[in-house]
């Protein structure tokens, strides 16, 4: 079979519970794809294209992304973990947690803000040290599948544990880090506005709002989940100002929804000052910020607020 066909049957394999090391899976799949290459046997080849990701239980978090939500693709992400396995494991490690030849993807910048390849596909074309892949768009999308499922499974302790498992942090740690390096008293108060927050939700859907606060949840939790517009206020070369809604913004217009519901565009030039409020985008810098553990003891001292 060919390399990534190889590294389709040895994601398949890990996802059994084949256990080795980064390197060692790396090997097998430099070994297998040298040595038995296609063309070269008499019995028919195994249907490595065939083989499915297990079927993952529906979470929340599965749904959620940083700005908006990359929906990940299970079909997808299973063919981008194959060719994961057959080109990228050797530097970034079999759950992309990185080795010392090459960084953590999870925590990666690059895909934080990737959505189906558009910030991963041109860093390989361009920045990547290790050369540029030959990926078609579809792969740089399959991979990027891939990557966005690992997050969210590294978000939520792993692919097949039970929510509950969330709890699993120091709460002192969590109380520590909600007033020192989290600066989350900078904006909240456990006495004020966070005082009931481990009754308003349970373990799952606390994580869902300090990791992805703008991110709607569903079922019961909806009506609770309302999202906060972002606002802009235009300044025009007169010196009026005007502040609203945010409708759509580029580098060549901006338009918005003033308090009395009235509909403003105005182009953009020299002289315009465009203010943008993100309500949340303290939450999404965070993002880039904080570990897995982090997350864990945060979650867990808020939940002792009832
Ligand atoms: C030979 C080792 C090697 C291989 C193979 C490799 N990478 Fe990398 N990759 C690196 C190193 C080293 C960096 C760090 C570059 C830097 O910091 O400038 C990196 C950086 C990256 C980054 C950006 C991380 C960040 O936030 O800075 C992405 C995304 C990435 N690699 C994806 C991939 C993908 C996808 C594959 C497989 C198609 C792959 N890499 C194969 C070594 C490798
Ligand atoms: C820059 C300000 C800012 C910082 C810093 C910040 N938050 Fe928030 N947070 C917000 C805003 C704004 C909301 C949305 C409130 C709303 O929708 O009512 C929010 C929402 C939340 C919610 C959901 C509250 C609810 O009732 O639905 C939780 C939980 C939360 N933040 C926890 C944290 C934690 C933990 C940290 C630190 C790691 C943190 N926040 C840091 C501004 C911030």
């Amino acid at each position: 079979m060919t390399r990534e066909q190889w590294g389709s049957i040895v994601s398949n394999m890990i996802s059994r519970g084949a256990k080795g090391s980064d390197e060692e899976f790396a090997q097998v799949v430099d070994y297998l794809a040298k040595n038995l290459p296609p063309g070269n046997n008499t019995a028919p080849a195994p249907q490595a294209a065939k083989t499915k990701a297990p079927k993952r239980p529906p979470n929340l978090i599965d749904q959620a992304g940083a700005n908006d939500k990359q929906v990940v693709d299970e079909e997808s992400a299973a063919k981008g973990k194959a060719l994961y396995i057959a080109q990228c494991v050797t530097c970034h490690g079999t759950r992309a947690r990185g080795s010392e030849r090459g960084p953590d993807l999870v925590r990666s910048l690059v895909v934080l803000h990737d959505r189906y390849g558009s910030e991963i596909g041109p860093f390989l074309a361009k920045g990547h040290p290790a050369g540029q892949p030959a990926l078609t768009q579809d792969q740089v999308s399959d991979i990027s599948n891939f990557l966005h499922q690992q997050v969210g499974d590294t978000l939520r302790t792993g692919p097949y544990n039970s929510v509950l498992n969330i709890l699993v942090g120091d709460p002192r740690e969590g109380k520590a880090y909600f007033n020192g390096p989290g600066k989350c008293s900078q904006c909240h108060s456990t006495t004020g506005d966070l005082a009931h927050i481990g009754s308003k939700y349970d373990p799952p859907v606390l994580q869902l709002k300090v990791v992805f606060p703008q991110t709607a949840a569903f079922g019961r939790h909806a009506s609770s989940n309302a999202r906060k517009p972002v606002t802009v206020t235009v300044t025009t070369a007169r010196g009026e100002s005007v502040t609203g809604v945010l409708d759509e913004i580029d580098d060549f217009s901006v338009s918005l929804h003033d308090e009395s519901g009235h509909y403003l565009s105005f182009q953009r030039g020299p002289g315009v000052k465009v203010e943008k409020h993100d309500p949340y985008a303290g939450h999404v810098a965070l993002l880039d910020e904080y570990t897995d553990k982090d997350i864990h003891d945060v979650v867990a001292y808020l939940e002792t607020f009832k």
